[in-house]
């Protein structure tokens, strides 16, 4: 017998420009990348909803702490479904992404769930309740989230950002190419957005001019993109990283890794993307040579690969 499901993906993002600034009201920038989360909803036997991913499972009912994000969504969704009409179902998760990578997992696993499962139960599935639904799942996980990650993933493409609100999905002409490299070592972003609002309540006014400067390199992000001038993203990469590093986000084994890529003549500017601590690095590289650069940081870092930027962001899958 065939079960009924249905599949939805969603793909993780990258911050060129804002990441913990846009927390507190600067405009930033993300991308989509070419790595996805997709999640499958099944209907199961039995009377216990569960979620599988990898060698984990987990009932909905379950407060064994794993999956927090998807099943506080899952509840939520299925308060809405008339009890008479409830099934039991099995979310099946599978990764591309690396969590803890600063890659935007989390928000990409939201997205993906919260996609699925209301299609699969016959909710709307428009792009507003889906995004309601994946931000509240981020708040369950990162407290105070400005929606970055879960916009970017859902909108797909580069996109202008300030927190609650997509200013503008940024049009290419052609697409460009980003190295990203893992430095292998994972962290939790809440702790990253805790510890930037004690920097804040220190020195609250150098940090609104960081804000502010913050703002001012997204859009100047922005534009370079549009014009495709690379040598200018990177160099905006280069002041982000010193700001980030100002905050305390940044830490000796990313920026070794920053210097590791500096060594190759063709790397045009490097930085931490999302919330840093550990996580990953973005580098913008003259265009041609961006393979030659990952197989050099691919010998010392556990992960890496090169992305354009996906226009799609969610999307169903047969
Ligand atoms: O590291 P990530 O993928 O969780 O990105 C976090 C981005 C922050 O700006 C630090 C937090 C946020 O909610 O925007």
């Amino acid at each position: 017998m065939t079960r009924r499901s249905v599949t939805a993906s969603a793909p993780g993002k990258i911050i060129l420009s804002g990441e913990h600034f846009v927390v507190h009201g600067s405009y930033s920038v993300a991308a989509a990348i070419n790595k996805r989360v997709l999640a499958t909803v099944q209907e199961i036997d039995g009377s216990r909803s569960r979620i599988v991913s990898n060698d984990l499972v987990s009932h909905l009912g379950s407060d064994d702490g794993t999956f927090l994000g998807v099943k506080s969504i899952a509840r939520s969704i299925i308060s809405n479904v008339p009890r008479k009409n409830r099934e039991s179902f099995e979310i099946s998760i599978r990764s591309e992404i690396p969590s803890g990578a600063g890659l935007g997992s989390s928000a990409a696993v939201n997205v993906a769930c919260a996609a699925a499962l209301t299609k699969f139960v016959g909710l709307s599935s428009k792009e507003e309740e889906i995004q309601k639904l994946a931000f509240d799942g981020e708040r369950i996980l990162h407290g105070n989230p400005s929606g970055l990650d879960v916009q970017a993933s859902i909108s797909g493409g580069l996109i202008l950002f300030k927190k609650g609100t997509l200013i503008e999905k940024i049009h290419l002409e052609r697409p460009f190419k980003l190295l990203v490299v893992f430095s292998g070592k994972k962290r939790r972003t809440s702790k990253l957005v805790a510890k930037v609002a004690k920097i804040r309540e220190r020195y609250p006014n150098h940090f609104q001019r960081l804000v502010d400067s913050s703002s001012a390199s997204s859009f100047e992000i922005a534009l370079a993109a549009k014009t495709r001038n690379m040598e200018k993203i990177g160099s905006i990469f280069e002041i982000a990283q010193a700001n980030l590093s100002w905050i305390g986000v940044s830490t000796p084994h990313l920026e070794s890794l920053i210097e590791f890529l500096y060594q190759k003549q063709e790397v045009l500017g490097a930085k931490l993307t999302g919330a840093g601590g550990g996580g990953s690095v973005i580098a913008v590289i003259k265009e041609g040579s961006e393979e030659p650069i990952l197989r050099h940081a691919s010998g010392s870092y556990p992960f890496g690969f090169v992305t354009e930027i996906p226009e799609e962001g969610f999307r169903w899958e047969k």
